[in-house]
């Protein structure tokens, strides 16, 4: 039997996990303003203490995982940063019905709480020094780690970045005004497009889902492709992959292409095993983290990071649903199944890297290195 993983409630970093290097450390910060963006989503912003600035510097794009405990559990969800590089670690967040932590976040939370937020991480980053013309394409509340990029790269005068940005109405639009005030201040080199799907625009391209054809006629339209140096993708899965194909259609070199899912819905795919008896046996986890090891017995159902956990609370994680890649580790013996994976690249995996939320031992006895 496979376990269904937990949807990523927040937006979550895919494309690349975060660097080992300097692994990221988890600190009480006050919360310094919450600001409501629409109805159900609001912007909330940490107060970072002098000594911990250097730690809590991010660059644009990055994320912020956040811990609490509920009814005896840690739980942790990874929202983007919606500020601009060297301003205070500011996330958006909209609420999901039954969410543990958006609603939490949207309704609750009050200046001068105190939150457990866990240092910036991930790999969806853009670097403001570069210039280069750049193509960002959000969907909801996958405008958030977009408002970073683009308020950051466009402070350097050689950069100019089109934002398409699809939204239901606009009673709906994260950021609406933040997002005015940059075309503003950037005038031509920020060309900004909404698309609703739920309400009419003057121009008939602008109204409907942003799908792929939408995407292809925007993007031929309003695009010079063969300018762009980078795209950024925000969104659910579906709009990921319809950008990552039209690109693939228009002949966009597919690694200048940097994604970023959020809400990952489907249950992983059920393994097929050559030897399904064996799926109730216990398999003896080693997991090293930190230079320390430990072993314990992991049924062949649980995913080694569920299992090990038990024995060893400082694994680290985030989103549980194979999307963030903080529970990244190397296989060093044995064998596991990944049951779904938005996070590693090819590369990885053939040099044994799993997501240890998504692996289900195979082997007797299988060790995984967190710290490879
Ligand atoms: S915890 Fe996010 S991919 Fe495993």
């Amino acid at each position: 039997m496979t376990t269904t993983a937990p949807p990523a409630e927040g937006v979550a970093p895919a494309a690349e996990p975060a660097p080992r290097s300097g692994r990221a450390r988890f600190h009480p910060l006050t919360v310094s303003s919450v600001e409501r963006l629409t109805d159900d989503a609001a912007a909330v912003t940490f107060a970072v203490p002098d000594g911990l600035r250097d730690e809590f510097a991010f660059e644009a794009g990055q994320s912020l995982t956040l811990r609490r405990v509920i009814d005896g559990v840690e739980q942790r969800r990874s929202y983007s940063i919606c500020a601009p590089a060297g301003s205070a670690p500011r996330i958006g967040v909209r609420e999901i019905p039954d969410g543990l932590f958006s609603r939490w976040l949207t309704r609750e939370v009050r200046p001068g709480d105190e939150v457990e937020v866990q240092t910036p991480t991930g790999s969806f980053r853009a670097d403001p020094s570069r210039g280069g013309r750049h193509l960002c394409v959000a969907a909801g509340s996958g405008i958030t780690p977009m408002l970073s990029v683009a308020a950051t790269v466009l402070t350097n005068p050689d950069a100019a970045v089109t934002l398409l940005y699809g939204n239901r109405t606009t009673t709906s639009v994260m950021f609406a005004e933040e997002l005015a005030d940059l075309k503003n201040r950037y005038g031509a080199r920020f060309e900004l497009v909404h698309v609703l799907s739920r309400e009419p625009r003057d121009v008939d391209l602008f109204s409907g889902r942003l799908d792929a054809d939408r995407m292809r006629r925007l993007i031929s339209l309003l695009v010079p492709l063969d300018d762009v140096d980078d795209v950024w993708l925000c969104g659910p899965l579906g709009l990921v992959e319809d950008a990552r194909t039209v690109l693939g259609e228009l002949g966009f070199p597919a690694d200048r292409v940097h994604f970023e899912l959020f809400y990952v819905d489907e249950p992983p795919p059920e393994l097929h095993r050559d030897e399904p008896e064996a799926a109730g046996d216990a398999s003896a986890v080693t997991v090293v983290l930190d230079g320390r090891t430990t072993t314990s017995p992991v049924a062949r159902s649980v995913p080694v990071l569920d299992g090990a956990q038990r024995t060893r609370s400082d694994l680290p994680f985030a989103c549980k649903g194979g999307v963030c890649g903080t529970c990244r580790a190397k296989v060093t013996d044995g064998e596991v199944e990944m049951r779904r994976n938005y996070a590693l690249g090819p590369d990885e995996v053939a040099a044994g890297f799993v997501l240890t939320c998504q692996a289900l031992p195979v082997t007797d006895a299988v060790t995984v290195d967190f710290d490879a």
